[in-house]
Order: structure tokens, then C-alpha cells, then sequence
């Protein structure tokens, strides 16, 4: 039902944890699997993210998505990240099955909102980036 990189991105995930003094952090659910994902993201004078981490308490397809996504983006720029949809990570991830969507969407949103955070905080503005949705539906793909 997994791919081996699903299964290897659950069982040994990459970039779990915090970031203290994170310039942006995320935090989205899906309020019908009560799944929760945020990521923390550190990001330099360049627009460059430096360091992302992540904390899920969810699925073990939102795990895999979620330490997938981090991979994808560490050391792109802003503008790379945002390019990053969650068709991108299950393609990554070699597929998901298609009751398992919606935990890659999880993945894009919390990435879109420690974006929004961080822009937020600087009184930026990210080219292409809307507001969030806090929860995230299957039926919203
Ligand atoms: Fe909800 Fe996977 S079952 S995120």
C-alpha cells in the first residue's frame, strides 16, 4: 500500500523538532482526523531557509509527507518553497494512496503558513502567498 520511501520517511523522519526563535512557525490541522502538523522555519538575510523542523502528531502519511516536505525545501529560497505543492511531495514520496491526500496537503499548508507567519513578523510581502486555511479539508483539493 506504501512506497519504500513512505515507509522510510515514517519509520526514520527527518528534521523532527523545534526551532527556537524560528522566523516564521505553522500550525494547520484537519479537523476530521484531528491530525495536526507545524513547521518551523529559519530563514536568512537572503531569503534563504536555512533550517526548517517539524513536529506532527498525525498519521504516519503526514509524518512521511511532512519530513519529505522539510527535505524539499532546506536551503531553497522563499519563492522555491512556495513552489513546493503537495503534488510535489507525494511525486517525492513515490505516491500516496488516494485516501492519504489530504495528509500531503497538510504538509503544503503548514509550510504556506509558517511562510505567512514569517512575512507577517517582517511586514513582508511574499509574492503568491495567500493566507492559509487553518483546516484543511479533503474536499478543498
Ligand atoms: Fe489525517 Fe493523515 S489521516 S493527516
Amino acid at each position: 500500500m506504501y512506497s519504500d520511501k513512505v515507509m522510510d520517511h515514517f519509520t526514520n523522519p527527518r528534521n523532527v523538532g523545534e526551532i527556537e526563535n524560528a522566523s516564521g512557525v505553522g500550525t494547520v490541522g484537519n479537523a476530521r482526523c484531528g491530525d495536526i502538523m507545524r513547521i518551523y522555519l529559519d530563514i536568512d538575510e537572503n531569503r534563504i531557509i536555512r533550517d526548517v523542523k517539524f513536529k506532527t502528531f498525525g498519521c504516519g502519511a503526514a509524518i512521511a509527507t511532512s519530513s519529505m516536505a522539510t527535505e524539499l525545501i532546506k536551503g531553497k529560497t522563499i519563492d522555491e518553497a512556495l513552489e513546493i505543492t503537495n503534488k510535489t511531495v507525494m511525486e517525492a514520496l513515490d505516491g500516496l494512496p488516494p485516501v492519504k491526500i489530504h495528509c500531503s496537503l497538510l504538509a503544503e499548508e503548514a509550510i504556506h503558513a509558517a511562510l505567512w507567519d514569517y512575512a507577517t513578523k517582517n511586514n513582508i510581502e511574499i509574492k503568491g502567498l495567500v493566507k492559509p486555511k487553518s483546516d484543511i479539508h479533503e474536499d478543498e483539493e
